[in-house]
């Protein structure tokens, strides 16, 4: 199964995952999705407010990561921490999975992934395209490249307010209004499509992204790259890009946001039709534009 917008969903709020204990071990009752969207939008929220205020007082790289560019503030590590203490508080039986380390081995078959500052250097830099991202996800080894699927999801950007949530068959919502892909008769063509993309932080993989770019960029409306994937994702989403498509994504980036985007009407691909979105590729655009999106790309 290679495309996530199909994958059979076929999962009641009971049937939510492999980590659930077996045999005469109770498995605690499953909330319903949207239960689970409005803890993550409640929490996104939460700590999307705390990280602007953190902001506003001054911002310090703590660490980097994959290489100098790739930079951890203490924002991130606050933010990590207080939705870590949150979700547990609210959910104790539930894993967490978190860009910043968090590592939460659960027994109700959900796991939270979590990406407390996605955009980390827009927020280095005050540019307001950054956001808290918060996924409950369920295995499903066909859906995604890491095994796991969203099943509901919250991504909150602080400067804009813009508070996005999905659940299981039940839509994709900005700020409480539904929100739909561009699709059907108004669908562009990939030479009218306005395509969002990112790049990884090292140097060998952004030379390739940077070759996939220049074949790409002669052949579509533009290139939009904004810094953040799980808010790219919700702007596909909201129709405010046609398309999407990176290589190298961790499930922290898309967890969420490719959930609402799948809500939002979206087909999700991978590379090919045998690898499912993810690592190494995750497209994501109307039915038709995935496609042909795809088959473009050449990585
Ligand atoms: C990054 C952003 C960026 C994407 C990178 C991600 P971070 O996440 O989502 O847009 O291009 O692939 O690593 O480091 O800001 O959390
Ligand atoms: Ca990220």
């Amino acid at each position: 199964m290679a495309e996530a917008g199909s994958v059979p969903t076929g999962s009641s709020p009971t049937d939510t995952g492999d980590t659930a204990p077996r045999g005469d071990v109770a498995i605690p009752p499953q909330p319903e999705p949207q239960e689970l969207a409005e803890l993550a939008a409640g929490c996104a929220e939460e700590v999307g407010k705390r990280i602007r205020t953190m902001r506003e007082e001054g911002v310090r790289v703590a660490a980097t990561k994959s290489s100098i560019t790739d930079v951890v503030t203490a924002a991130d590590r606050e933010a990590e921490r207080l939705l870590v203490e949150a979700l547990t508080r609210a959910r104790p039986e539930d894993g967490v999975l978190g860009e910043e380390g968090a590592g939460v081995i659960g027994t109700s078959g959900i796991t939270w992934v979590l990406d407390p500052i996605d955009g980390t250097v827009n927020y280095l830099y005050d540019i307001p395209a950054y956001a808290v991202s918060v996924a409950a996800t369920v295995a499903d080894p066909d859906a995604f490249a890491d095994g796991r699927r969203a099943i509901a999801g919250a991504v909150y950007n602080p400067r804009t307010g813009e508070l996005f949530h999905a659940w299981h068959e039940g839509g994709a919502y900005l700020n409480g209004t539904p929100i739909r892909v561009v699709d059907g008769a108004e669908r562009p063509s990939l030479a009218h499509a306005l395509v969002g993309t990112g790049f990884g932080y090292t140097a060998e993989r952004r030379k390739e992204q940077a070759s996939v770019v220049a074949e790409l960029l002669p052949q579509v409306r533009d290139i939009r790259r904004i810094g953040a994937a799980s808010y790219d994702l919700c702007l596909l989403a909201a129709g405010r890009l046609d398309a999407y498509y990176e290589r190298g994504l961790q499930p922290w980036d898309y967890a969420a946001g490719a959930h609402i985007a799948h809500e939002a009407g979206a087909r999700l691909l991978g590379r090919d039709a045998d690898t499912p979105p993810g690592e190494p590729l995750l497209v994501a655009a109307a039915p038709g534009l995935a496609e042909e999106l795809r088959a473009t790309i050449v990585i």
